[in-house]
């Protein structure tokens, strides 16, 4: 682990096969380690994670700070409406302040794409005049990224597919159906780069509107600011608008929340004609095999993106067990971010 070479986490677009595979075996071994409630790893043991949550959360925030303290570090949560950026202090003098009270890691969400890489290129900054390191942790950032999702979404499938050995061959040449609204999701976008660079095929389902065809060229060239790709063979990309063709073929179905609150425009007719064309049900789940999986990174819109049932059905739905695996996923992440060494084998 000590050659793993990212001192932030903004997004998957820079990641290689082996830190997919890196990632992967860590969270596999929290996932399986008897840690909780007072049974903790000193991993972490005298540093401090804190949250900085510019928008609301339930999962991302909840499940970091419980990974943070089951690897014993100090955990600091900011609560934006309480605090003096009601009073004109900007975002990155609140940062400094959390760094100045001893922060190693900031994991930040925001509504704006961009919030977090600022941050840490500003940190960096900080840190070349003197100041100490600390890590920047994307929890979220507008339309752009959430790795962690991303991250945990890749593990839930590996494991579905490989209980024993979730690598990223386990996700080689399968098709992964993601339905919905791709347009507003962080969370394709972080699932786009991850699948693909594990060798599996993902197909877009949408109406147009939610899903423009320039989704289907999203990994064909590396993002602003990065001369190459660090994957050699990525997976393809293929859109397909119709959900009963859409299904048939797919080896995991992954559908996304309607982002209601980042709609700028009429997108939609109603969410019931939305729900008849793109919902998915039990009975629509048949035109694929009978353990075929869905998936939802939360939270869900219950009778829009899916059925109520389907949703309730715990061999079908993995979305309880997408929960569950955010914990060591995060405490994965946290651990390659901001442990100082061999702390893990003396757990
Ligand atoms: N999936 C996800 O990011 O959920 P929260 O908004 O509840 O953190």
């Amino acid at each position: 682990m000590s050659g793993w070479p990212h001192r932030h986490l903004i997004d998957l677009a820079t990641f290689s096969l082996e830190d997919f595979a890196t990632v992967l075996e860590l969270a596999q071994r929290f996932r399986v380690m008897p840690v909780s409630g007072s049974r903790k790893l000193p991993a972490l043991q005298g540093r401090q994670v804190t949250s900085l949550f510019f928008e609301s959360s339930t999962r991302t925030r909840s499940s970091f700070e419980l990974a943070a303290r089951r690897l014993s570090a100090d955990v600091q949560s900011f609560s934006p409406s309480s605090s003096s950026l009601s009073k004109g202090e900007s975002l990155l003098d609140t940062a400094l302040t959390y760094v100045a009270m001893g922060a190693d890691v900031l994991v930040v969400r925001h509504r704006c794409a961009g919030v977090p890489a600022a941050l840490a290129r500003d940190l960096d900054r900080e840190c070349r005049g003197g100041g100490r390191p600390v890590a920047v942790l994307n929890g979220g950032d507008g339309l752009h990224s959430h790795p962690s999702q991303g991250l945990l979404d890749l593990f839930t499938l590996a494991r579905h597919f490989a209980p024993e050995q979730p690598t990223p061959a386990a996700l080689k040449d399968r098709t992964i159906l993601i339905v919905g609204d791709v347009l507003h999701s962080r969370v394709a976008r972080s699932n786009l780069w991850a699948l693909t660079a594990c060798g599996a095929h993902v197909v877009l389902c949408a109406p147009v509107t939610l899903l423009p065809e320039a989704f289907a060229a999203f990994v064909a060239a590396p993002p602003p600011g990065q001369a190459s790709d660090p994957v050699a063979n990525r997976g393809s990309i293929r859109i397909e608008r119709q959900l009963e063709r859409a299904l048939v073929g797919a080896d995991a179905v992954m559908t996304l929340r309607l982002q209601r609150e980042r709609m700028h425009q009429h997108l939609l007719t109603s969410l019931e004609s939305y729900h008849r064309s793109y919902g998915l049900s039990q009975a629509r789940l048949e035109l694929c095999g009978p353990t075929v999986p869905v998936l939802h990174p939360g939270p869900v819109n219950r009778g829009v993106e899916m059925s109520g049932d389907l949703l309730d059905d715990p061999d079908r739905c993995l979305v309880a067990e997408q929960v569950r695996n955010g914990i060591p996923m995060r405490m994965a992440l946290l651990y390659l971010l901001a442990a100082r060494g061999d702390e893990l084998r003396e757990a």
